[in-house]
This record gives structure tokens, sequence and C-alpha cells, in this order.
């Protein structure tokens, strides 16, 4: 794995100087509360100590150049007065960004950049809001356009809904812009005030598990969910005044259910809103030192998210049905968007070797091919790094 020092190494062999700039932007776990961002509740991400490095320096050319050590594409583009996407290449992310940035009439320049990422790509770690939010924060920074952490969080959403087509929420970008090292953020997405819940574990840590299965949400169920929670909330307003699912409790919902005609639409609304309730309820948790209570939690998000929410899979069920059985295990949950991406595990740091190979056996019976699996360290949000 390239450390920085060989990003700037590699930079000044492409660019013919040392970069200007060094900027890092970490991925993220979700804790619990997993499809409610677009739905007006409570959301608990932490960002982790993986993420995108981005060296940059500005040219007088007016170019605006893309290069990236995971992949070989490279692009050239003139500086001029919008952009849009290009197929699914991986640039479409900074490039959507420049394209706001352009739209706000904030400064810009020629731009040599050189990106290199250390999360798996597109397995629900956030790759796409690292890579949005580290480019937003480094041209705010270099231009001193000076936004705000939610300012580069709300543009990088924009980006991600307008210029690549996903209707996600705002928990990824906000996560990897306002982490905090061993901390989680308790994120009310209607008001965007987080409040950080310090993640005292313990004995335990939490494991990732990579399926490693491989998905694309431009064009996958994601939207298709956030369509029907759109139909779910214009039938309950029929009779209520609500602005956003999560304005119901779960008893509301349950005697107010049948204004919901779709009984799949139903389930949705269903897991929506137990999982927020989840969500405070995990709070609690923390606040209490009750980390047992918290693993139920991660338990019954899985199961909701399968069954009603209807975003795991096989091999996302695998690795939860194996947590079940692991003595060292006390809770575990798809983190993410769902449909192959991770899961996260909260076991015991003692038995982390034996859980890995254990799993890693399971899995490879199961399904055929080895996921990955991490410690999870908790690290801070974007930031400029020093070069020394
Ligand atoms: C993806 C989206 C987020 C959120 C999660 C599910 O990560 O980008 O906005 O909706 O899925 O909780």
């Amino acid at each position: 794995m390239p450390d920085k020092y060989a990003i700037i190494k590699e930079f000044s062999k492409r660019y013919g100087s040392e970069p200007e700039h060094l900027f890092f932007c970490p991925g993220r776990i979700n804790i619990i509360g997993e499809h409610i961002d677009y739905n007006g509740g409570k959301v608990m991400p932490c960002a982790i100590s993986m993420g995108t490095f981005l060296a940059v320096s500005k040219n007088t050319a007016k170019r605006i150049r893309f290069q990236c050590l995971n992949f070989p594409e490279v692009a050239e583009l003139h500086l001029q007065e919008s952009y849009s996407k290009a197929g699914n290449q991986w640039f479409n992310y900074p490039l959507g960004v420049i394209h706001e940035f352009i739209q706000n009439n904030y400064p810009i320049s020629g731009l040599d950049l050189l990106y290199y990422g250390n999360l798996p790509i597109g397995a629900g770690l956030s790759s796409s809001a690292s890579i949005e939010v580290l480019t937003a924060f480094a041209l705010s920074e270099m231009f001193a356009v000076d936004l705000t952490k939610k300012e580069i969080a709300l543009l990088s959403k924009k980006v991600e809904n307008e210029f690549i087509g996903v209707n996600c929420g705002i928990m990824d970008q906000f996560a990897v812009a306002f982490g905090k090292k061993n901390n989680a953020i308790l994120l009310d997405c209607e008001t965007l005030d987080p409040e950080y819940i310090p993640l005292e574990l313990g004995d335990y840590i939490l494991a990732i598990i990579n399926t490693k299965k491989e998905r694309s949400l431009v064009g996958s169920k994601y939207n298709d969910r956030f369509f029907e929670c759109g139909t779910a909330l214009k039938q309950l307003k029929k009779n209520l005044s609500i602005t956003t699912l999560c304005d119901l409790d779960l008893k509301s919902f349950i005697r107010n259910q049948s204004l919901i005609q779709d009984p799949v639409i139903r389930k949705r609304t269903e897991h929506v809103i137990s999982e927020n309730e989840r969500v405070k309820l995990a709070a609690e948790s923390f606040k209490s030192g009750d980390i047992v209570s918290f693993g139920k939690l991660m338990y019954e998000s899985h199961r909701s998210l399968k069954e009603l929410y209807e975003v795991s899979c096989t091999e996302l069920n695998t690795i939860i049905d194996f947590c079940k059985t692991f003595a060292g295990c006390i809770g575990a949950r798809m983190t993410g968007a769902g449909f192959g991406g991770c899961a996260i595990a909260l076991i015991r740091n003692e038995n982390f070797d034996e859980f890995e190979a254990k799993i890693s056996n399971y899995y490879t019976e199961k399904i055929g091919y080895n996921p990955e699996v991490y410690k999870t360290e908790i690290g801070d949000g974007v930031r400029e790094i020093s070069m020394d």
C-alpha cells in the first residue's frame, strides 16, 4: 500500500514537481440507523482510518488533469463553464465537485490532481463520499472559499444526487467531513445537528467484514427504496400532519398503517420507523456503557433490513448467520446501503484472529470466495496533512 511519501513521489513523477498540498478524507461505517437519512431520522455513523488521499497543485494551463493510483484511466479537460458525467469513470466524482464549484461561481483554476484510496471501492464504506468531500474540502482550502464542513457535505451530496444520479441522503458526506477519533456521530438528518458519542467498547472491537460482492448504487434498488418511502409519506400525510416518515413513532405508525395500501410499502415504512427508534436506544446504550444491549440492537437492525426493507443479500446474511454462532460476538449487521458491501460485527478483541480465520472458512465454503476482515479504527474527518 503506498504511503503519503510514495504518493508525493508518484505525483512528482507524473506532473514534474512536488504537489502543493496533500489532503485526506476517511471512509465511514454506519454503526446503526440504515436507510434513515433520506427519511428525516437519526443515524450514527463514524469515520474510519481508511480513506482517500489527494495530492494536488494549481496549474496555469487552464487544464484539469485527473489521475489515480487505483485506476489506469486518466483525463485532461479544459477549464470550462460546466461538465457532465462521463460514463462510469472514477473521475466523475471529483468532476461533479468541480462542476458544482463553477456553478456557484467559486474561484477555480487549472489543477493537477492525483488520488489514491485505500478503501475498498464500491464496498459500502463510502468511497464515493470520501472522494467528493475530499475534493470539495481541498478546493475550498486552496481557493480560500472557506466553506464550512456542513456546506461541504451538502455540496457533495448534491453532486451525488444530481451529477452521479444516486438519491442518497446526507449521512455519508456528513460522516466523512465531521468524523472524530473514537467517536460516533449521532446525526439528526433533519436539523443536521451532530452530537458526538464516545464509542467506548471496553473489551470489544468492531470488525468490518467485506463481502466483496460487486455492486453499484447507480441503477440499483437504492433509488427504488427512496421512491417507495416517498409514496409511503404521501399516503400517511393524507391523515397525519408529518413532514418525514421519522416524525412517527412505532405505536402511531401501527395505529395508522392502513393508510398505506401496498403491503410491501408498509413493510418498508415499518423498517424505517423501527430503525429510527433503535438509533435512539443505541445512543442510550452507549451513554450508559451497555454494550450488550447495543449488540442486540445490531441483530434486530439486520433482521429488519433483511426482512422488511429487503436490502440484504445471501453474502451479508451468511456473515450474520456465522456471527450468531461465534461465542465472542455479541452483535452484527450489514452497514451502508446493502445489496453487498460490508457487515460490521461487535466481537471480543481477544477473539479477533479466531473470528477472522473461522468466518473466512465459513464464508468461502458457502459463497465460493474469501471475504476480507478488518479491525475498525475510528478516525478524524477530512483534513490537510503535512508532507513532511
Ligand atoms: C448509502 C447512502 C446513504 C444512506 C445509506 C443507507 O450509503 O449514500 O445516504 O442512505 O446508504 O443507510
